[in-house]
């Protein structure tokens, strides 16, 4: 696992966004994992300019995303769906089939057999991560165990409380949601996860503390990847209390 810090959040997005343009240069139809969250917000952004520059085409590219609430639809304002098509998918030339989203309105046992066959039968060639505040990546909290597959998981207060300021109103805040598993994950050939505000300083700071492989922060999966990159600012790398090991500007 590698620590990249960077000059600020957009180089931080701008770096992620390069990874994933080569791959996808290198394996036109690659399977890229995609989150959502004001984290990627940025990677996207950069990537839909390459795509308007011509430099980059997404015509055969695959996706997946990490996570979805459960009990919303994708027609649901605050929807990872929803998210996806304002950010990504009406910004780049993706073709829907490619797109493979879990229904956060369908049948949850259902829902997880598709989505457990998909990752299956497809390996991510990248993806990329946020992490909570609590150190979870994709919906994976922290938990006695880590669970390989896909599942539904019963949100963290830590997590409800950290998302409600995307709703009107905590109550309103799904309490389930569908994630890719910690097994999953662990499987794709490359990761980035990228971090960025004080509000994650605990848990960027916890996860380089020590070697620990630890389901109480799963975000600490990502030293058995085969090639992980943590994407931070400098601010944020300061307020963790990390010593720079790498400097990166694009
Ligand atoms: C959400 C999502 C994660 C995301 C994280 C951080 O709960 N399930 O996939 O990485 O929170 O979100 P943000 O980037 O908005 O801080």
């Amino acid at each position: 696992m590698k620590l990249i810090v960077t000059g600020s959040f957009d180089e931080s997005s701008r770096h992620v966004a390069a990874r994933f343009a080569e791959v996808i240069r290198e394996k036109p139809d690659a399977l890229i994992g995609c989150a959502t969250g004001s984290s990627t917000v940025g990677i996207y952004r950069h990537l839909a300019a390459q795509y308007e520059a011509g430099t980059l085409d997404f015509a055969k590219v695959r996706t997946v995303n990490v996570d979805e609430y459960m009990g919303i639809g994708p027609g649901h304002g605050q929807s990872f769906a929803h998210f996806m098509g304002e950010h990504f998918f009406t910004r780049v030339n993706l073709a829907p089939e490619n797109c493979y989203l879990v229904d956060g309105a369908g049948d949850p046992a259902g829902e997880t057999a598709r989505f457990r066959a998909f990752l299956g039968g497809n390996r991510m060639d990248i993806l990329m991560l946020g992490i909570g505040t609590n150190g979870h990546v994709g919906f994976n909290e922290p938990a006695p165990v880590f669970t390989a597959g896909a599942h539904v998981v019963a949100l963290a207060e830590d997590t409800i409380r950290a998302n409600s300021r995307f709703f009107q109103d905590e109550s309103e805040v799904p309490r389930h949601a569908m994630t890719m598993g910690i097994g999953d994950i662990a499987k794709a050939r490359r990761v980035c996860l990228i971090a960025s505000g004080a509000a994650k300083a605990d848990a960027v700071r916890r996860l380089f503390a020590d070697d620990s492989i630890d389901p109480r922060l799963p975000c600490t999966i990502l030293k058995a990847c085969p090639d992980a990159e943590v994407v931070i600012d400098r601010e944020l790398a300061q307020a963790a209390g990390l010593i720079q090991t790498q400097e990166e500007s694009n």
